[in-house]
């Protein structure tokens, strides 16, 4: 099965998690978008979504999808999401799509995070995938020298030749050669440092459960 396919198979066994008569949260990327194709058959059993993107946003519209404000809604039963990495406790690694803070803000007001990833995904350590963290613009020099000076080193990332602007209206620097051996304490940290608007490991969001993508079917993953 070639990787678009894992997806696929993936985003259709989410919709099993789609409790019917609620909102659904959705996350984005490509996966993302399987999931949404797959929606697309249940959607008059759901009364609509909160996004975590304006490219999902658009998609979701697109199928006739009511798309409500986060502010709208207090909580939400399930979210639905992939990752670029994901451990075997659930933790992860998010925002190569450079939705991190969005999708971390719909996460913490859902009860159940599921991970939809193709089984490249998971990892036993984090940190292979360089960290997007979503920065402040003035900020993100300084916020580069802290990262080497813990081992790191950040980019700031770049669209058509010019530093990408996240939905927010902000940057991204992805960090590679990072170890990330407590995802929870990593988190903690570098939120905290003046300039951050998001960290891209997911530990306090983490999974609650994974649809793992394989080549014998969908593994699932209760963490
Ligand atoms: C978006 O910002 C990301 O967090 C995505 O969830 C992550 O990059 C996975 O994307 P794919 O499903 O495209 O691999």
């Amino acid at each position: 099965m070639t990787q678009d396919e894992l997806k696929a198979l993936v985003g259709q066994a989410a919709l099993q998690y789609v409790v019917p008569g609620e909102i659904v949260g959705v996350g984005t990327g490509s996966t993302v978008n399987k999931f949404i194709e797959a929606l697309a058959s249940i959607k008059d059993r759901i009364p609509g979504a909160v996004s975590s993107s304006v490219a999902s946003t658009e998609k979701l519209r697109a199928i006739g999808v009511r798309v409500f404000d986060s502010n709208e809604v207090e909580s939400l039963s399930v979210y639905i999401d992939g990752a670029d990495e994901i451990d075997h406790r659930g933790f992860m690694i998010k925002g190569g799509g450079a939705a991190l803070t969005r999708e971390k803000i719909v996460a913490a007001q859902s009860r159940r995070f599921v991970c939809i990833a193709d089984e490249s995904k998971l990892v036993d350590a984090l940190g292979k995938f360089p960290v997007p963290v979503e920065v402040i613009p003035m900020a993100a020099q300084r916020i580069a020298r802290q990262f080497a000076a813990m081992g790191g080193s950040a980019k700031l990332r770049l669209k058509d030749g010019a530093p990408l602007v996240t939905d927010n209206g902000q940057q991204i620097l992805d960090v590679g050669g990072l170890s990330i051996r407590d995802p929870l304490a990593f988190e903690n940290d570098v939120n905290q440092w003046p300039g951050v608007v998001t960290v891209g490991v997911f530990a306090h969001q983490k999974a609650a459960v994974c649809l793992l993508g394989t080549a014998s079917g969908v593994k699932t993953l209760v963490f």
